[in-house]
């Protein structure tokens, strides 16, 4: 694990968003009511994008594909996406329940960094 500085401070205001590369990773940097959350930006269900996710007022990111959900500080499922009885037993088989990787996010000299695994 390592620290790596990712933006100025200055450059995620207030209640905004953004897709930052670290290594080979995506990851999503929110600034939630003044508070900094890192998650990976690919849901675990199909690795789709959360970027557009919705967050709730208890602090979980909502996939903006299936409407799965994710604790922004643990990765914590919330809820699952849940499919139509016909396609729901095929895709479980293909659909287990994994957590959101969240990362460490600091701020410091004026720059937000992320701790990862490289
Ligand atoms: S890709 Fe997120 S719930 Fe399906």
């Amino acid at each position: 694990m390592s620290w790596t500085k990712v933006l100025s401070a200055d450059a995620l205001s207030p209640d905004s968003r953004q897709v930052v590369k670290v290594g080979n990773r995506d990851i999503l940097l929110l600034n939630h009511q003044g508070q900094l959350y890192a998650v990976e930006n690919a849901c675990p269900h199909l690795k789709l994008p959360l970027k557009k996710g919705k967050i709730t007022e208890d602090g979980a990111i909502v996939c903006p594909w299936h409407r799965s959900a994710f604790d922004l500080r643990t990765g914590e499922v919330k809820k699952w996406v849940t499919w139509p009885p016909l396609v729901g037993k095929a895709m479980s088989i293909v659909s287990q329940q994994k957590a959101l990787p969240v990362f460490p996010v600091r701020v410091e000299d004026g720059s937000i960094w992320i701790e990862v695994e490289q």
